[in-house]
Order: C-alpha cells, then structure tokens, then sequence
C-alpha cells in the first residue's frame, strides 16, 4: 500500500539579512497507514517544523524552497487555503506543543468540542452532545458531562492533554501529529496518555506521527524512529534495530543520554551544542561535535546508506562506528 504521507526533499529558512537559517535542509520520508512513527532529537532539530510543514503552518517568514509534500498521492504544497483548510480539519490533526495555549480559555470545552463537530462532521444540538460524550470517554475522562461544562483552566493537565486528543480525533483524521504530548505531564499521566494513544491504534486503526524528545516514550509506543540534527533526518529505522543497533554518532549520544520516563529535562548530554542555522557546517552537519570525525566529514555530505533492512544512516564511518 503506498504511504499515507510522503515528503519528499523538504528544504526551508528564514531569510534575513545576514543569510537563511535553514530549519529544514531535504527531508525525506514516508509516514505508512497504521502505524506509529516517532521523531526524535535535540531542541532546535526542526521537528516542530517539519509538522508545521505538513499543514503548511510554517510562521509567515519561513520560505519552502524546494521539495514536495504528498498526502495520499496528493501535493499539499501546491493547495490554495481552502482545500488546505479542508485537508487540516479533516484528514490530518495535529496536537500542539502546548496544548493549553492551543484552547480558547474563554470557551467551555463543550463549545469548542461543538464546534468541531460542526464544521467537519455535520453534527448539531443533542447528536453533537452524544458525539461530544462519546469522544470524551473515548479518552478515558471519567464523569464527561462535567468536563464538557468547564473552561481550561479548570482541567488538571492530564485532562488537558485528553481533551486536546478529543479535538484532534473529533474530525476522524486519517493522521494524527502528535507534538510533545506528554512532555508537560507528571510520570504517571505520561504513561496514562501513552497508552491511550496505544489504544487509539489498536482500536481506530490511527496513524501517528509522535515527535518527542523522550526515547522512553518511543521504546513504548513506536514502530519507527527518525533521528533528526539541523533539519535533516541523519538515521532511521525500526525501533527495536535503531535501539540496538544504532549506527549515526549523533543518535548513538542521544541514547547515551537518555531520560527516563518522566524527566522533563532536555537531551543535553552530547558535548557541544546545535551550531546557529545560518553557519550550518559543510559535509556531514554533525562532525563538529562527533567523536569519530575525520577530514572526509567535514567536506562530503555523507550519502543516505541502508545499514540493515529498513535501517537507514547518514554517516561516512558507521561501520567503524557501530563496532
Ligand atoms: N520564527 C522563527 N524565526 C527564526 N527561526 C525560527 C523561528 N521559529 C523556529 N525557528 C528556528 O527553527 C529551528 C527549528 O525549530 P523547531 O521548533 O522545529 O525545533 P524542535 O526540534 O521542535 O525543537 P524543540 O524540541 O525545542 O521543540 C530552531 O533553530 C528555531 O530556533
Ligand atoms: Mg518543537
């Protein structure tokens, strides 16, 4: 079956005076029905930036330069605002990083909910409310006529991040972006949305794509990870193979730093930090701050070789490096 969503060669910046920071530097990769796709890497990778892409959300000063976004065979980046509009509503959601700003806080979460419902699904008055019910326990919030009867600031934020899943899922997307979403969220709730959302596969058939900086998270609920570095995708593959197996430097230090569920710190601990976008280095983006590097590394860009079965890397040495 062709994949539901593929991008192709995504290259994106900001253009300023003293050069483009480029956030997006020729994604690729395909996202297939049902499954569990996580994106990993450090603050300032270009994860929240790549989703953004997706619904074409890039803040107004972001340029695409090149590449193609292709939902179910389909061109996103050619569409005018309306079918865009269509296509966001409908057939992709996306949870935000923060998802109590993403709520009307003058709103009760019955409106909000009915509004949704409205305008993707055609619902009105008592067969919305039942919807509305529906979604709500579909997330697992006990008592749902209460919660539909408060405003955000009255949800703990378990209940937060459930019913930002209830948004999301009310339009019946055929994909799910899923950005941090448990980041902000106490060890015990994390786990309580990690298997919701296990659940939602298992029982809607979901396709997601869950960018975290927590490899915990991933180990539990994903099928595939991309490790991303400066807007590139520098190593992907199955979960289990990528944790065992990794062979990029740069997803090798990541796993060396790994948090434990629960830890709300950053991926910190690979020595050097993520260089400024306008003086992206030559060759492989990550020699500066490698251990392994050598001459080669820092004036070729090292080719997109399969290391193993669906395992993917971009590293001059990843054989000397993996042994
Ligand atoms: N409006 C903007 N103008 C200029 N640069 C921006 C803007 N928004 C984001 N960036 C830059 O784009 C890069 C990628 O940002 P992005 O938000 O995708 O990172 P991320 O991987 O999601 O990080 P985090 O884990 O912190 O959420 C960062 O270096 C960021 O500083
Ligand atoms: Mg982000």
């Amino acid at each position: 079956m062709a994949p539901i969503l593929e991008v192709q060669g995504l290259t994106a910046g900001f253009p300023s005076a003293d050069g483009t920071a480029r956030v997006l530097d020729g994604v690729e990769f395909a996202v297939e029905q049902g499954e569990i796709l996580g994106i990993v890497g450090e603050s300032g990778s270009g994860k929240t930036m790549t989703a953004l892409s997706v619904l074409q959300l890039l803040p107004p000063s972001c340029r695409v330069e090149a590449g193609e976004i292709l939902f179910r065979g389909n061109g996103l980046l050619a569409l005018g605002g309306r079918e865009m509009n269509a296509i966001r509503g409908e057939e992709i959601s996306m949870i935000f990083q923060n998802p109590r700003s993403s709520l009307n806080p003058l709103f009760r979460v019955e409106r909000t909910l009915a509004q949704v419902l409205r305008t993707h699904r055609g619902l009105k008055g008592a067969e919305a409310r039942r919807a509305s019910i529906e979604l709500l326990v579909d997330v697992g919030l006990p008592d749902p006529e209460r919660i539909l009867r408060r405003y955000p600031h009255e949800l703990s934020g378990g209940m937060c991040q459930r019913v930002m899943i209830a948004f999301a899922l009310a339009s019946n997307p055929k994909l799910l972006i899923a950005d941090e979403p448990t980041t902000a969220l106490d060890v015990t709730v994390q786990l309580q949305v990690i298997e919701l959302l296990a659940r939602l596969r298992r029982e809607h058939g979901l396709t997601l794509v869950l960018i975290t900086h927590n490899l915990s998270v991933v180990a539990e609920l994903c099928d595939r990870v991309m490790v991303m570095y400066l807007g590139r995708i520098v190593e992907e593959g199955p979960v289990a193979e990528i944790f065992d197996h990794p062979r990029h430097p740069y997803t090798i230090g990541l796993l060396g730093s790994r948090p434990t569920l629960g830890d709300h710190g950053r991926l910190n601990a690979i020595p050097g930090s993520v260089p400024d976008l306008r003086e992206r280095p030559g060759g492989c983006p990550f020699h500066p701050r490698c251990p392994h590097a050598k001459d080669v590394c820092a004036q070729e860009r090292p080719a997109h070789e399969e290391v193993a079965p669906a395992h993917w890397t971009e590293c001059h040495f990843w054989r000397e490096v993996a042994a």
